[in-house]
């Protein structure tokens, strides 16, 4: 009993230090960009929440809010913001204006669009990895 604990302990700590080593670049960007108002667990409470006159959502719960199904398009395009219109005007930051200002304009205009789609992915990929 005793070694199987102790086994069950070693594999713990092992896949624990392998899921750290694997920290994706979607989770890297989240807790740069996002966790201050979802909160570091996706969970809609990060820090600036109590500054803020709306709710911030919970985002563990896409799926299950969509019939267990991840609703890959709809969270891409609501991270890209720029498709939502005009008028949509919440406090979410509209992120593909933003990844295409930073990306700059060494790889031409194309390049930047290629490189916002690349983050922005990267960050609806993550997501989907946070679902309960
Ligand atoms: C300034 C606070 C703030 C930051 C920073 C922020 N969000 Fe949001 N987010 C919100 C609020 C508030 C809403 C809901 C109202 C709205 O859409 O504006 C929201 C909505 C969302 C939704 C839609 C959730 C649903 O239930 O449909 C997604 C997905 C999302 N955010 C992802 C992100 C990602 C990814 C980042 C980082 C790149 C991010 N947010 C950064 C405040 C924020």
């Amino acid at each position: 009993m005793k070694r199987l604990a102790l086994i069950t302990t070693i594999l713990m700590a092992a896949t624990g230090l392998a899921a750290q080593a694997q920290e994706s670049a979607g989770q890297k960007e989240f807790m740069i960009a996002c966790a201050v108002c979802h909160g570091e667990s996706g969970m809609g409470n990060g820090p600036f929440t109590s500054l803020m006159n709306v709710p911030v959502p919970n985002l563990t719960t896409l799926s299950a809010q969509n019939e267990g199904n991840f609703p890959f398009l709809k969270v891409f395009m609501t991270i890209d913001g720029r498709a939502m219109g005009a008028g949509h005007g919440g406090p979410m930051p509209v992120w593909g204006d933003r990844f295409t200002a930073n990306a700059g304009d060494q790889y031409g205009p194309y390049g930047a669009e290629l490189i916002t789609r690349g983050r922005i992915l990267a960050l609806v990929n993550y997501l989907e990895t946070i679902q309960q």
